[in-house]
């Protein structure tokens, strides 16, 4: 069959990885792509405006494209999901109205409100007074966020009243994030340890996949600044059985449900960023309507069923049908980024050493790379995923952490800690 996969990043180079492993793939189209997949087999880089909608949806009729799948966000806010399946053709992800749960925040508060799913207190501000009237009065640290999508650098964890302050007068002036901080978001601070829980969900039915832990902070110790992600791990051992059970019970099935009685027939990944606290509680920070990138690379490593399958079931409304198998492996992922990134934008620097990476052991995933003259170089951003599978954290750690030490360009920048909350 020949599917059709819209993305560049990591999390689609790993997608594309593990579609091209399924004997039922014929042929994969990515649109735009990245060096990484053009070099997976099967597997072609289309160019095509993937902000152009009907430009996405005669490519997919007139290929015949029998699967589409849907990897950033801000395609499925904007539709592309719904117009994909207005032209009959099997699609993976929300159209707009799920999407909605990632592309406002306020949106996804009062969903968990409306629908009694636990999640810290909030208010939802267009006044920069009330704004900051809430914050005078509950005091830090407090959560800011804008409300629209702002590629993982919306947020403010405030830990004293005049980053709180200035963060809501920066994001309500429109000078940061422009649209999308013209309402804020305002939450209390939830203490724990984060994880992500990533399910399928076809209408009816929610098949959770393994879980993961990603780090947000660019810096080792997790500090610096918040950035889409500097590495993950799969399992996350916080998720222990019993949190499992209670994420499932009060949290996934809760959203499934509001999902359906919103009217809403949603059919794809639904990410949930969860805060666990002491007793093993767990919280939602965030809805993604997509996969998490870079969860996704060590996940898919461990995922021993055809995805082609899951897929094709979730579009099709038959998870019922399906069950996924994960090998009992820990899978890593570390990423290279460019020395400015989350801040700056460099790119053209040639990257070197990647041969040197036995395949055996370790998969390396493509992100903000290009070719210029035949030759791989930096496209900004993040670059790579080093990803290592092992028979515990600290094997995969140690094989993903020599793979990534061989690999070399201008700046190049990556932690070498992740993972450290679950090797203590
Ligand atoms: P988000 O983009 O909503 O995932 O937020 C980015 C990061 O900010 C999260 O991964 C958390 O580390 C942190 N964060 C967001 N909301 C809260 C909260 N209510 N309490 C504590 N930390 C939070
Ligand atoms: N790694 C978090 C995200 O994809 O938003």
């Amino acid at each position: 069959m020949h599917i059709l996969l819209i993305g560049n990043g990591g999390r689609e180079h790993a997608i594309a990885w593990k579609l091209a492993h399924s004997s039922r793939l014929t042929r994969l189209s990515v649109a735009p792509g990245n060096p990484g997949t053009a070099r997976e087999p099967k597997t072609t880089n289309i160019t095509l405006d993937v902000t152009d909608i009907d430009a996405v949806t005669a490519f997919a009729r007139d290929q015949q494209v029998a699967l589409a799948v849907i990897g950033p966000e801000a395609p499925l806010v904007a539709g592309l999901a719904d117009a994909l399946r207005n032209v009959g053709i099997p699609t993976v992800g929300p159209g707009a109205d799920g999407a909605a749960l990632e592309g406002s925040k306020a949106h996804a508060k009062d969903f968990m409100s409306r629908h009694a799913i636990p999640t810290a207190a909030y208010g939802s501000f267009t006044s920069e007074e009330e704004a900051l009237a809430m914050i005078e009065s509950e005091g830090v640290p407090i959560v800011i966020k804008a409300d629209g999508l702002a590629a993982g650098k919306g947020v403010v964890v405030a830990h004293d009243m005049h980053d709180a302050r200035a963060a809501v007068r920066d994001m309500l002036s429109g000078a940061r994030h422009g649209q999308a901080g013209h309402r804020v978001v305002i939450e209390s601070f939830l203490p724990g340890e984060e994880a992500s829980f990533i399910a399928l969900i076809d209408g009816n039915t929610a098949l959770p996949f393994a879980t993961s832990q990603d780090h947000k902070a660019r810096d080792e110790g997790d500090t610096g600044p918040n950035t889409g992600g500097m590495g993950a791990y799969s399992p996350a051992p916080v998720v222990t059985d019993a949190v499992h059970e209670r994420v499932v019970k009060k949290i996934l099935e809760p959203s499934l449900r509001g999902l359906r009685e919103d009217g809403i027939d949603y059919r794809g990944f639904l990410y949930i960023g969860l805060m666990i606290d002491e007793v093993g509680e767990p919280r939602v920070i965030e809805y993604n309507v997509r996969l998490g990138d870079p969860e996704t690379q060590p996940l898919l490593m461990r995922l021993d069923s055809d995805l082609v399958d899951l897929l094709e079931a979730t579009a099709a409304g038959n998870l019922a049908s399906v069950s996924a198998d994960w090998s009992r492996d820990t899978a890593i992922g570390i990423v290279l980024a460019a020395g400015d990134y989350p801040a700056g934008s460099s790119r053209g620097a040639p990257l070197s050493g990647l041969d040197q990476i036995d395949a055996q052991e370790c998969v390396i995933f493509h992100a903000g790379t290009a070719e210029r003259d035949g030759q791989l170089v930096t496209n900004g951003g993040r670059i790579l995923c080093v990803t290592a599978t092992g028979i515990d954290l600290a094997s995969a750690k140690n094989t993903a952490d020599t793979a990534a030490a061989k690999v070399h360009f201008d700046g190049a920048r990556y932690r070498r800690d992740i993972g450290h909350r679950a090797l203590l």
